[in-house]
């Protein structure tokens, strides 16, 4: 297939392209604006295959995506993963979060609507707000209740009524946590490992009691490639990962990974309208047959180790802007 992925120099989008190269042989444009989060260094084992091309661009720029969908062959889909993607950062400031999620995800409807594309819009379990006990499924109202995941509830019903309305050949996957190689470390995971790693304290929000449905990105990125090919259209299909742990509990199994201090926890002032526990049930894509490979514990010890052996990629994140986000963020600044 010859795709265009929308935010592919980030995180899942980046693991998403690889496979998508090198497992199923389909060809790649990827459009990203490289914010802070989106870097090529995320896709510098790509650069030169048969078959990938890199386009600086915002999804929110018509031009740009006409002459990415054309570059793309043309494009026979769109896969949007470009989002400002941090919860932190919405509530501080939200602007480029309804810019993105809603303009942005607006221009690449219409583009694939003018010209008959399939589109794939990745969203997030954060879109049904907090479960106390019990699976979101797919019928659950939606509850969103940050900046971020009420812009990205929005663009999901832009993109379900561009289904209802023009009948485009669009479908929503809704992940749950991700985690592995490549995350900006301002997300939990990458955040604990690196302050783990340099003997920085490991700020845990509130009593850490938030529970996070895990699943690895590799896994994440599969059930969006399934989604591409099986899901139908003007469905959505959630896709958890296979076990669920609270923050604090994953902050410890990172302490006995890196051989950190348990007094380097931190429990710093919780984050405003910190949702309590997200948990999302599978069985939709299951039935398409997909299910996740990676469980937790093997996945972040996986993960662990690839950032201990990996400085190249996180040494000029930790040297640059981070360090005055951070700074800002927990009132201390980062080791050297
Ligand atoms: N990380 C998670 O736990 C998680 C879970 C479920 C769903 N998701 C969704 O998956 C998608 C990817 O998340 P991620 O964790 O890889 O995020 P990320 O922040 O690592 O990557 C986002 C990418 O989008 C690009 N981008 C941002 N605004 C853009 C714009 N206007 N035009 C073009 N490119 C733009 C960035 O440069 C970056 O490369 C997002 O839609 C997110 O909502 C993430």
């Amino acid at each position: 297939m010859r795709l265009l992925v929308c935010g592919g120099a980030g995180f899942i989008g980046s693991t998403f392209v690889r496979q998508r190269l090198r497992e199923h042989g389909d060809e790649v444009v990827v459009l990203d604006k490289l914010t802070y989060a989106g870097r090529e260094e995320n896709l510098q084992d790509l650069a030169g295959e048969q078959g990938f091309r890199f386009m600086r661009g915002a999804i929110e720029d018509p031009a740009a995506v006409a002459e990415a969908i054309a570059a793309a062959g043309p494009a026979q889909a769109i896969v949007n993963f470009a989002a400002e993607t941090h919860v932190d950062r919405s509530i501080a400031d939200p602007d480029a979060f309804v810019a993105t999620h809603a303009l942005g995800t607006y221009v690449l409807l219409e583009a694939a609507r003018a010209g008959g594309l399939r589109y794939v819009q990745v969203s997030t379990d954060e879109v049904y707000g907090s479960i106390e006990q019990g699976t979101f499924t797919e019928d659950s109202p939606l509850a969103p209740s940050s900046p971020y995941s009420a812009t990205k509830a929005g663009a999901d019903l832009l993109v379900l009524s561009y289904h209802h309305t023009y009948e485009l050949a669009a479908t929503i996957c809704r992940g749950s946590n991700n985690y592995g190689p490549y995350q900006y470390p301002e997300k939990l995971i990458p955040l604990m490992v690196l302050n783990a790693l340099h003997g920085d304290s490991l700020p845990v929000y509130g009593d850490g009691m938030q529970v996070r449905n895990w699943i690895h990105a590799t896994d994440f990125a599969r059930a969006i490639g399934h989604v591409l090919e099986h899901g139908a259209v003007g469905e959505v299909y959630n896709a958890g990962g296979p076990d669920e742990e609270a923050n604090i509990e994953v902050v410890r199994r990172i302490i006995e990974l890196t051989g950190a201090a348990q007094s380097q926890i931190e429990h710093v002032k919780d984050r405003p309208g910190h949702d309590r526990r997200y948990s999302l049930s599978s069985e939709k894509v299951r039935a398409l047959g997909w299910e996740p490979r990676v469980r937790f514990a093997d996945g972040l010890a996986e993960t662990v180790a690839w950032y201990a052996e990996n400085g190249w990629w996180w040494e000029p994140i930790r040297s640059g802007e981070y360090r005055e986000y951070y700074a800002q963020q927990y009132g201390r600044a980062l080791q050297d």
